[in-house]
């Protein structure tokens, strides 16, 4: 098929380069000129493993452009799908300016083509239950004169992709969700993704926006979860949580995933969803989403209570050389979108310590991010060199090699505040390595 895919950024460039992967023909389009230069080139504007290279082959197969001109690429297109991004606005709610702002072009494109075709519309931007009908649908009308259902298609179509397995994610889903206004939408998007070998779910449109929402919200929800049973267990002699989440886990309606303590969810996708849904709930004004509310607060206390932990060990932290490993929200991305690292440096820096971080990809994402109040180290022997203590904050592979020694030959002191459960405590402490975990009740070589 002849896909457009309007929005370049992380989920519009990686549904465009898969697609283009499966054989169509897709035109990715962008208001950034210089992106769309990148893109042609062949260069992806943030780190994703696989990416590069999907996108490399799509082009030398000509089976992908990179355009800046929206309406060209709906004229032609067979599908449209809407993948610009939905921030969050100061009072939490999602900004929508970008997804009027693309309807808009997209209804011009509607408009301006001649063809007896039947393009459909499918937003894949998360939106809150209603947009798709209620927003775009009398935007695409409007603006393109066509009515929808009749002249053109319209559908929502969320993605379920993870920063950093994007591409795996994409071609193996758990499941498509599809919510088509009309059966012709339908029909033309079930073919489209006639080669994936998961459940593809159809239901109506608003119900899909409500299954992206609470999918997110869920994820969140399992970590405010854990997180708070680590923070039960820290207290009490003998718990841990690592121990408390297999033994859940195991229990097939709870399932092992999503139940790593650590310092709380951070990224572009899950606080941004959440704050969206309890703002559009709240809105709406008819319920009070209470439980929802607390994952939030539990996610916002969650990476400082490593901060306080180290308080409670050194006492002052003032002048102290912090050591912090990990800056992006997760392993395998430079993203640092609402990432933990920032709330806990802040806190460092309020208490005035002395903070040196490193981050295998992240370096260049924090000092636009942090500026010039941290020192950014180079390697992690630089980071660990006469420090006091060091954060675990972001579970790099890379430091899960580091070993007990590392940090005694490196560091003035060997205190380690692991918010990742990345090391063995059990194993550091045996070889004289002070070794905080979240989620365990306190175990020191003390
Ligand atoms: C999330 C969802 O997992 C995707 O399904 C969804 O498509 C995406 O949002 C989106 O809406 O676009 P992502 O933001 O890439 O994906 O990251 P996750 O892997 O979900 O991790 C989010 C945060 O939760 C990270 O900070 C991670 O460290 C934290 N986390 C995750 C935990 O603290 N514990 C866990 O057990 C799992």
């Amino acid at each position: 098929m002849k896909i457009s895919v309007i929005g370049s950024g992380y989920v519009g460039l990686v549904t465009g380069a898969c697609f283009a992967k499966l054989g169509n023909d897709v035109v990715l389009v962008d208001i950034d000129a210089e992106r769309v230069d990148m893109i042609n080139r062949g260069e992806v504007p943030f780190y994703e493993p696989g990416l590069g290279e999907i996108l490399k082959e799509g082009l030398a197969q000509g089976k992908i452009e990179a355009i800046t001109d929206t309406i060209s690429s709906v004229k032609w297109a067979d599908v449209v799908f809407i993948c610009v991004q939905t921030p969050t606005t100061p009072d939490g709610s999602v900004d929508i300016t970008y997804v009027r702002a693309a309807t808009k072009s997209v209804g011009e494109g509607l408009r301006e083509r001649e063809d007896t075709g039947y393009p459909v519309v499918v937003v894949k931007s998360s939106v809150v239950p209603g947009t798709t009908e209620f927003l775009v649908k009398p935007i695409l009308e409007d603006l393109s004169g066509k009515k929808a259902g009749v002249e053109f298609g319209l559908a929502m179509n969320p993605e379920f992709l993870r920063e950093g397995a994007a591409v795996k994610d994409f071609l193996e889903p758990d499941r498509i969700v599809i919510g088509a206004l009309d059966e012709k939408s339908r029909n033309i998007l079930s073919s489209l993704y006639s080669g994936f070998n998961c459940p593809l779910l159809h239901t109506n449109l608003v119900t899909v926006e409500m299954i992206k929402y609470a999918s997110n919200a869920f994820l969140a929800t399992k970590i405010s979860f854990i997180n708070e049973i680590a923070n039960i267990c820290e207290s009490v002699p003998g718990l841990d949580v690592l121990e408390v989440a297999r033994g859940i886990g195991l229990d097939h309606r709870v399932n092992p995933q999503f139940l790593n303590a650590g310092v709380g969810f951070g990224g572009s996708c899950l606080p941004k969803d959440l704050k969206a849904l309890v703002a559009f709930v709240e809105d709406k004004g008819n319920y009070e989403p209470k439980l929802l509310k607390s994952v939030l607060e539990v996610n916002d206390f969650q990476p400082l209570r490593l901060v306080d932990l180290a308080v409670r060990v050194l006492g002052s932290l003032s002048g102290k050389r912090v050591s912090v490993l990990g800056l992006s929200f997760k392993p395998n991305t430079s993203d640092m979108r609402e990432a933990p690292s920032i709330k806990i440096i802040n806190r460092l820096l309020e208490l005035e310590a002395e903070v040196v971080a490193y981050d295998p990809v992240a370096r260049e994402t924090a000092r636009k991010e942090l500026g010039d109040r941290i020192t950014y180290a180079e390697t992690v022997e630089e980071c660990l060199k006469g420090a006091d203590c060091c954060f675990i904050v972001t579970e790099w592979e890379q430091f899960k090699n580091l070993e007990p020694s590392d940090f005694k030959r490196l560091m003035k002191r060997p205190l380690i505040f692991d918010g990742r459960r990345v090391f063995n405590p059990e194993k550091f402490i045996a070889e004289k390595v002070d070794c905080y975990s979240v989620g365990l009740n306190k175990l020191s070589t003390s």
